[in-house]
């Protein structure tokens, strides 16, 4: 599958790199390469596509790009393309068979060689524009765009960035190493010439938590707590996975809705720490809901004080993201912080600041069977309601149909491609 060179796949030349040193007389080097744990690799091909049910890694890359295909045909040749190309990074190889003409552009930039596969994921979503864009059925497929992939509507307090909006296509690279994901995230964008351009981009991190602990978002925070788990396996599925109720090609596939939420760091830092547990409804600590011990108890939201007043606001986070506020709606957040330096900022709320501000904040992702049922539901009210609208401004948006996996020598949406041009 690699080719004949020791250096045609990221794992020989790993390999092939041992075997010299070894051979210089490197005991120490040597020594250290065989206690280290093997790299973990998780799986590419099967029912689910990763990086949905994948234990969040510690670093996200990800792509939205606009089609310039014109034919139905080239969108398949992109989707064949870049199964085979991530089949072989997730599983730790270069993108392509490294030749041995150094006169030629390498199949792989390279810089990803040595490095380990590092639980790469790589997620692939069609966009509303797939199917209809700018009122034309570019591929003829519009019959087929599921209903639970509308135009997200316009929330209250949205300040979307076009350049940071929208996509026909997006790739989620999901890695422990930085450099692995971007590597990834890079060799599809090089595969993708011609089909398609790159619209945005944004990469984000995840704290290295210890195991079992929840790991903390930038406001610190613990987050994740209350989302839901493969380990529940019937009621994962039920928020997740899509089934019966929409087009065939979607089903055992999830809805991704993406947004670039900015959060004013400068402002929650001289908050009080009473304030921002009001805000988000737990103690910032401990991680516990407001009026329980510890982080797992489950929040009561019927309990109120001496006069009266409900332990958790009535405008905290966690009450109105809370499925018993929303029809029982629920959704698999799956986010990253993001840090992308400093701008020219003018907030929106008291008092106003102005100034060089950090552009940092959560790049939110979940993944939901529908999203008229799960984000679109939810979030409807807390844009309106959420105390945490103070901090928090979301200024870019996708919503993606991430197909279902595929078994190898297929590639991923070919249920959808993969049919005669209508
Ligand atoms: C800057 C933006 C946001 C931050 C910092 C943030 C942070 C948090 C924190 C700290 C928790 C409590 C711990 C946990 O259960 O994970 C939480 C819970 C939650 N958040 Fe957010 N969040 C943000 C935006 C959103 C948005 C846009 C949604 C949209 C639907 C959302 C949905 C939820 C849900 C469903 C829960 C669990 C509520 C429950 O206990 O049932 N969050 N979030």
């Amino acid at each position: 599958m690699t080719g004949r060179c020791p250096f045609s796949s990221r794992r020989g030349f790993l390999a092939a790199a041992t075997g010299l040193v070894a051979a210089a007389g490197s005991a120490t080097v040597a020594r250290a390469a065989a206690t280290e744990p093997l790299p973990a690799i998780e799986p590419f091909w099967g029912e689910h596509q990763g990086g949905i049910a994948t234990p969040a890694q510690q670093h996200v890359y990800f792509l939205a790009f606009d089609l310039r295909a014109t034919k139905r045909e080239e969108v398949a040749g992109l989707m064949r393309t870049w199964t085979e190309a991530a089949a072989r990074m997730t599983a730790g190889d270069t993108a392509g068979v490294l030749g041995t003409d150094t006169a030629r552009p390498g199949a792989d930039s390279g810089d990803a060689i040595g490095l380990p596969p590092a639980r790469l994921t790589i997620t692939f979503g069609f966009g509303p524009g797939l199917f209809v864009k700018d009122d034309k059925d570019r591929y003829g497929l519009a019959a087929l765009r599921p209903e639970a992939l509308p135009d997200l509507p316009l929330f209250n307090g949205d300040q979307l960035v076009e350049a940071r909006t929208g996509g026909d296509i997006c790739i989620q690279a999901c890695a422990d190493d930085p450099q692995v994901a971007f590597h990834a995230a890079r060799q599809l964008a090089r595969l993708s010439y011609g089909a398609a351009e790159i619209r945005w981009a944004q990469s984000g991190f995840n704290p290295a938590a210890a195991p079992g602990e929840t790991p903390r978002n930038l406001m610190g925070f613990k987050d994740g707590t209350n989302n839901p788990t493969p380990k529940d396996a019937a009621r994962f599925a039920k928020v997740v996975w899509a089934g019966e109720e929409g087009p065939a090609w979607m089903r055992g596939g999830s809805y991704l809705v993406a947004r670039r939420i900015r959060i004013a760091l400068e402002h929650w830092d001289r908050t009080e720490v009473d304030f921002q547990e009001e805000v988000v409804g737990r103690r910032k600590y401990s991680g516990a809901p407001i009026g329980g011990g510890h982080e797992f108890d489950t929040p009561d939201l019927a309990a109120a004080d001496k006069d009266g007043n409900p332990t958790i606001a009535e405008n905290a986070h966690i009450r109105l993201a809370a499925p018993a506020n929303n029809d029982g709606a629920q959704i698999l957040r799956r986010g990253f912080a993001y840090n992308d330096g400093v701008n020219l900022t003018a907030e929106r709320w008291p008092p106003w600041r102005q100034g060089m501000e950090f552009d940092a904040g959560l790049f939110f992702l979940a993944y939901q069977r529908d999203p008229r049922a799960g984000f679109i539901k939810i979030y409807d009210s807390m844009s309106k309601l959420d105390a945490m609208n103070q901090f928090a401004t979301h200024v870019g948006s996708g919503l993606f149909a991430c197909p279902p996996g595929a078994q190898p020598g297929e590639y991923v949406g070919q249920a959808l491609l993969g049919g005669a041009t209508g």
